[in-house]
């Protein structure tokens, strides 16, 4: 197996890598020499660079909240962007079938320049004075780089189906009739499954030195395993490939003949994903020291109040009678900040959950977050957000009620009927505008779960805990003097007239004067413990196994703050699995899995076909009650056809290639 390009620009990537960690000397040469391979591992700090370097490849390939315009994060129905910013980004084709081989985002290319530079590394380690590095240190480094390939060829797999491995690096002189062809499906999962285990065996499974942290642990290995072999077991890559007459024409794989993916169900699939799902969280909860984040009172240390819910915060208690309800409202609340902090803080902070972040991370992408008109400044301008990640009223839906249950299945939930009337609960507000308003939420944001009230804006709701001038931000979805449609707004409107504030940090504040404060920085997640539960409790429920699956799922629940689920919930209405599904769509949200997952399960035509997706009627200046409250189809021409299942490879790999297919139908 071979590698054979996009190895031109080594030596430029090693060297600025390394010069970005040690004073680069080479320079003050005079006269100046040429910088040559042999450089890059001439010392321990060079070679520390040449290592750091294999790792950049990682946040353009697998990015999280902030890119808003990735379509790994926005082409899904989790939420969508603003119709007028389709011409930001590619996100819109990929949810709007207009990806060709030669207009996509072409991720392959830039992972198998990393896994060159993984093997280059691996190639000149060997050759280097081995005695600059202490003993052990180098067999880490080169367990990383083990790791790094196996990871590329794992991104490149989960868009790309059956993929070229590439496990050596070779001349450039090498003629195409030797080039790689794509290997079955299966093949690569076992061979990249591999190349995880060598590498965890070596590398240590937590990092005590906090400059360490983002850098390869085993768990973090066992953990892509574990997400890899539940990928593999999936209906996708488990008998429901949906062109099973898509071949090789003239690359074999070792025992697979020219065949790329396998069209029979194969139970021991699940067995494999669930013994890897099983290791990577003992591995996790274990050596790695990984928790489910469970701090209620950090909020308190932030010096923040507890957030709005509307009902529960209107309710007038009476303590001498009601201390119990009193005590569950104050827990209720105290979940919401804890979940809001869940995915806002860091190790050093009391947050053990995080088994991989990552620092790509910018407030750019906060601002596509942030709403139109956060707050008037005192020389009268406004600070103002894009308002453009638009959770669907899909996901509204989606997220339980408090009950932990369906909005459709709950019967103390109201009835379809009423849930876009207007509640009971209302409160006086003045604006930024100047207007005395009387702020209203819908039935359908009463009695629902914490997550919900954590992670999701609505009409006449609250929004982080000081973001205006030390207060929470007022929301007024069809106001266009706030937070409503405006055209003045240009193209920067909510498309669904909801709002997301997941990845905010409670603390974050603007204030009068001018100035902002981000709050709490943090790593984007790449890997936290409960996705290693909601894996394992979906191998479980593929094996039919219920009392397994609640084992996993519950402590899930529990964290939320919801009901633990048990036999009786699982029902004609709603399978083992559609529980875990559904589980795992509400607590990931946004959080860069859905674009997969749906994929993987074959649900392509049910959540991301035509029509499917909806928000409440956002696109109307000043609408009225009815008007906004009316679910309403967007804009985007949304639609599913089954090629979408894989990315295409951008043509020219196909051209210069005689071994490489073209995905089905592109
Ligand atoms: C910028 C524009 C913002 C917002 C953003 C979305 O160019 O200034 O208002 O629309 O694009 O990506």
């Amino acid at each position: 197996m071979k590698l054979v390009k996009y190895m031109r620009n080594w030596s430029l990537s090693v060297l600025t890598a390394s010069c970005m960690l040690s004073s680069c000397d080479y320079l003050d040469v005079v006269p100046p020499e040429q910088p040559n391979l042999p450089d890059a591992t001439s010392t321990y700090e060079r070679t520390l660079g040449f290592l750091y370097s294999c790792y950049n490849g990682i946040k353009s390939v697998d990015p999280n909240f902030n890119g808003y315009l990735h379509e790994f994060n926005s082409s899904t129905d989790e939420y969508t962007l603003p119709y007028r910013w389709s011409s930001d980004g590619i996100w819109d084709d990929y949810a709007w079938n207009t990806v060709t081989a030669n207009n996509q985002n072409w991720i392959w290319g830039t992972t198998y320049q990393f896994i060159g530079q993984c093997l280059l590394f691996l190639q000149e380690v060997e050759k280097m004075d081995q005695t600059l590095i202490p003993a052990g240190e180098l067999d880490v480094w080169k367990a990383e780089a083990k790791f790094l390939i196996a990871y590329y060829h794992f991104i490149t797999l989960r868009s790309y189906g059956p993929i070229p491995i590439t496990d050596s690096y070779i001349a450039m002189d090498t003629p195409a009739s030797d080039y790689n062809g794509r290997y079955h499906f299966d093949y690569c999962v076992d061979w990249i499954a591999n190349q995880l285990d060598e590498a965890a065996a070596v590398l240590p499974a937590y990092r005590e030195k906090t400059d360490e942290w983002g850098r390869a642990t085993s768990v973090i290995a066992k953990s892509i395993k574990a997400r890899l072999m539940l990928y593999a077991a999936s209906p996708l890559w488990n008998g429901e490939f949906p062109y099973p007459s898509w071949k090789n024409t003239n690359f074999e794989t070792p025992g697979y003949g020219l065949d790329l993916v396998s069209s029979t169900y194969d139970s021991g699939k699940w067995d494999k994903a669930l013994t890897a799902c099983k290791e990577a969280l003992e591995l996790a909860e274990g050596a790695g020291q990984r928790e489910l984040y469970d701090d209620n009172t950090y909020y308190t240390t932030q010096q923040l109040s507890l957030p709005y819910v509307p009902e529960l915060s209107d309710m007038q208690y009476d303590a001498s009678i009601d201390a119990e309800a009193i005590a569950d409202r104050t827990a209720f609340l105290e979940t919401i900040m804890k979940l809001r902090y869940l995915v806002t803080t860091r190790e050093n902070e009391g947050n053990h959950e995080i088994i991989w972040g990552n620092w790509n991370k910018d407030n750019s992408g906060l601002y596509a977050t942030l709403p139109h008109r956060i707050l008037k400044l005192n020389n009268g301008t406004w600070w103002n957000g894009y308002s453009g990640v638009s959770p669907t009223l899909n996901s509204v839906q989606n997220f339980y009620t408090e009950n932990g249950l369906p909005i459709t299945m709950d019967e103390e939930f109201y009835d379809e009927s009423e849930w876009f009337q207007p509640s009971a609960y209302t409160r006086a507000h003045t604006n930024d505008a100047g207007e005395s308003v009387t702020l209203r939420v819908a039935n359908l944001h009463l009695n629902r779960e914490p997550r919900f009230y954590a992670w999701i804006g609505f009409d006449g709701g609250d929004y982080t805990s000081r973001l205006h001038d030390g207060e929470p931000l007022k929301l007024e979805m069809r106001n266009p003097e706030a937070h409503g449609f405006s055209e003045g707004f240009n193209r920067d409107n909510s498309a669904t007239g909801y709002l997301s504030q997941k990845f905010l940090s409670p603390k974050i504040e603007f204030n009068k004067s001018g100035t902002g404060d981000w709050g709490n920085s943090y790593p984007a997640i790449q890997i936290r413990l409960a996705e290693l539960y909601l894996n394992l409790a979906e191998c479980y429920a593929a094996k039919g196994d219920v009392e397994n699956t609640l084992k996993y799922l519950n402590p899930i629940r529990k964290r939320a703050g919801i009901p633990e689920l048990t036999n009786a919930n699982i029902t004609e209405d709603m399978s083992l699995t559609e529980w875990v599904r559904r589980e795992r769509s509400i607590e990931l949200w946004g959080e860069g899995h859905r674009f997969f997952d749906v994929r993987r399960w074959v649900e392509g035509p049910k959540y991301f076909g035509a029509g499917v997706r909806k928000g409440l009627n956002a696109g109307v200046k000043s609408p009225t009650w009815e008007q906004f409250y009316t679910p309403t189809e967007l804009p985007h021409p949304f639609v599913w056809t089954n090629r979408m299942y894989l990315n295409p490879v951008f043509y020219n790999e196909v051209y210069k290639n005689p071994q490489m297919v073209q995905a089905p139908e592109y």
